[in-house]
């Protein structure tokens, strides 16, 4: 192992000790280090719980939603029979990719060679290859790894032996259950690529101090940073209220869906926006009605794949129509542009000779935990 990775996983280790009080931001390295990005992809992204999408992206049978997972393409799929499937996305002939994007078929019909598997990753033809004495058809499959839905969200695992999911979402569910967030519906989406490592989107997304300097025409512009509480984590998450102290003036429809939704949340519920942070990369603002989503999927050391966008009751969506949509992206674009800004223009900054960690707020407490949550998966 290279000095600086070993001196990056030292740094780590003593923030299990460290008070908020004493804690720094992460060296430079840990968001360029190649070497440290594969120690990551081995330990986190190989064995953790990923959030790939919305179950909605694939309702029907025959469904399919094919993305890369760190290095690993894969397909989720709904059979006939109304079961989902992970299956690895690689021809087993000779490597070629199966399907990309999204779509609906009935059979995956291999673009190369004519290979065709069915739903569940079985082969269900294979043209001239009846004289191939070790060509065994009954055993030739797809891949499959794990997949699980949660309160309308897909996850994959890569990892076998993982927990299940539920597990894994324990600290979260009961918090949770009041935004109702697995009827919600997809009013807008964003996927993009942005220059940084994953942990600079994912930083970004669970810490509130930028938000009053960075977005003052959106976020900035309604959320009262005096009243920021939480920042305190359980499991693999962390959970964090701010007072929406000027909602009414800033956005009306927003107010009104609150409301709306508002009968069944306490009144304290309805004044904060929440939010509810799932290592390593799960990202969700929610008021009551509405949860804007990010997720952060790495692509390699210092690009990654950013998904997400906005969920609301299917009730205000079929009331509000194209234009309720249109503002859905008004609201939430802007501000993942200058999250997406705030991660590229750092890049010039770590390369830097003089770049140096310098020390947190006591309001980045979240920060904090994640960088425990690293420690005890790295070292
Ligand atoms: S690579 Fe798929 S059939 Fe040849
Ligand atoms: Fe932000």
């Amino acid at each position: 192992m290279e000095r600086a990775t070993r001196e990056i996983l030292d740094t780590l280790a003593k923030t299990i000790s460290t008070p908020i009080e004493e804690a720094r931001n992460l060296p430079a390295q840990a968001y360029l280090s190649e070497e440290l990005f594969e120690l990551e992809r081995e330990r986190i992204f190989r064995r953790e719980w990923l959030c790939v999408g919305r179950e909605e992206q694939v309702a029907n049978p025959g469904d399919y939603l094919a993305f890369d997972l760190v290095g690993e393409p894969i397909v989720v799929v709904r059979d006939a029979g109304g079961s989902l499937h992970a299956l690895s996305n690689v021809c087993r002939h000779r490597y070629m990719q199966l399907v990309e994007g999204t779509g609906k078929t009935d059979k995956f019909v291999c673009p190369y060679h004519g290979w065709t598997y069915q739903l569940d990753g079985s082969l269900a033809g294979a043209p001239h290859m009846n004289e191939s004495r070790i060509f065994d058809r009954r055993s030739c499959r797809l891949p499959e790894f794990r997949v699980e839905t949660w309160n309308g969200f897909l996850f994959v695992n890569l990892d076998p032996d993982a927990k299940p999911l539920a597990l894994a979402q324990e600290a979260a569910s009961e918090r949770l259950a009041t935004l109702r967030l697995g009827e919600m519906c997809i009013a807008a989406s964003i996927d993009q690529v942005w220059d940084g490592n994953w942990k600079l989107g994912f930083e970004n997304g669970t810490e509130t101090y930028h938000v009053p300097v960075l977005h003052p025409g959106n976020l900035g512009a309604f959320l009262d940073f005096g009243s920021v509480e939480g920042g305190g984590g359980v499991g693999s998450w962390v959970f964090q209220g701010i007072l929406m102290d000027a909602l009414a003036d800033h956005d009306p429809e927003m107010l009104d869906v609150i409301q709306r939704a508002g009968e069944i949340m306490t009144e304290e519920d309805s004044k904060r926006l929440r939010g509810y942070n799932m290592f390593p990369c799960l990202v969700m603002d929610s008021l009551p009605g509405n949860c804007g989503w990010i997720c952060f999927l790495p692509i390699d050391a210092t690009h990654t794949r950013v998904i997400g966008g906005v969920l609301t009751l299917p009730s205000d969506l079929e009331a509000g129509g194209e234009e309720f949509r249109r503002n859905q992206h008004g609201y939430i674009d802007p501000i993942v542009a200058e999250d997406s800004l705030a991660t590229t223009n750092l890049q010039p900054g770590l390369r830097s000779r003089y770049a140096a960690p310098g020390p947190m707020s006591h309001v980045e407490g979240a920060l904090l935990h994640f960088h425990r949550y690293l420690a005890r998966k790295l070292t």
